[in-house]
């Protein structure tokens, strides 16, 4: 299969030397393209701005803010049979970025803010035939909210990880997760580590791709046009 996966946080900037971003490190992403290509997938890693190494085999697509980092899924998306999103896109960004360092002198500042695209919701969209997962994020209501992303983006899997936890999701080693599938199913997992983790994801993309009659199709004509 050819793997789409996206990793890391993203940065949106204030001034040339200031920015808004998350703790994600970019190891459960980067966990997911090692899997994916010990097990014989063409990887695509589309990453954050990350401390890490690249794993390899995989080709590292490497981006900064969420603008670019939707512009590199859109070109590779049509490429890929499945994407994989662990990537934590900042969901703002500043609405006027100062091309000047910004002085203390001149006040505190007050920065206005505007949405970022969904990247995930835009490829689930668009996905003819291609396998969506995504992870969700969250500190209370895990597996609800997660559910209503699920749906909400129309993926095939989603990956509810509770990052109120100290040994969970951002920035440490291990993950507790769930996997939700739009069929229903639902497997708990134990606390493990992103590697152990990252097996068991890959490994139920197979299954999906395995299960599906039906294959990577054409991309409509809205969608092509958003890939350009
Ligand atoms: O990088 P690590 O330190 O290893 O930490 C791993 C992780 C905690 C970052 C990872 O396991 C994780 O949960 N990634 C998703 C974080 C996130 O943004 O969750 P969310 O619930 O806000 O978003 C839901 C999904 O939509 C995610 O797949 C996200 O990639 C995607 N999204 C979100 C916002 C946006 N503007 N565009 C998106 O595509």
């Amino acid at each position: 299969m050819r793997i789409l996966i996206t990793a890391g946080p993203t940065r949106e900037p204030i001034d040339p030397v200031r920015y808004i971003s998350n703790r994600s490190s970019g190891r459960m992403g980067y966990a997911l393209a090692s899997a994916a290509a010990s097990r014989g997938h063409r990887v695509v890693l589309i990453s954050g701005p990350v401390a890490l190494a690249e794993p390899p085999g995989v080709r590292v697509v490497q981006v900064t803010t969420a603008r670019e980092m939707q512009a590199a899924v859109r070109l590779w998306f049509d490429r890929s049979d499945a994407l994989i999103m662990a990537a934590a896109v900042a969901d703002w960004r500043v609405r006027a970025v100062s091309r000047q360092k910004l002085k203390k002198r001149s006040g505190t500042p007050v920065l206005r803010l505007v949405r970022n695209p969904d990247i995930l919701k835009g490829a689930g969209r668009c996905k003819a035939g291609r396998l969506v997962v995504g992870f969700a994020a969250e500190t209370s209501r895990v597996i609800a909210e997660a559910r209503r992303k699920l749906a909400d983006k129309r993926l095939d899997l989603m990956v509810a990880n509770d990052v109120s936890r100290a040994d969970s999701g951002f920035d440490v080693d291990t993950n507790q997760a769930t996997l939700l599938g739009i069929d229903g199913s639902i497997e708990r997992l134990p606390l493990m580590t992103k590697r152990a983790l990252a097996k068991r994801i890959v490994e139920r993309v197979e299954q999906l791709r395995q299960s599906r009659q039906s294959r990577r199709g054409a991309l409509t004509a809205r969608c092509r046009r958003q890939s350009r």
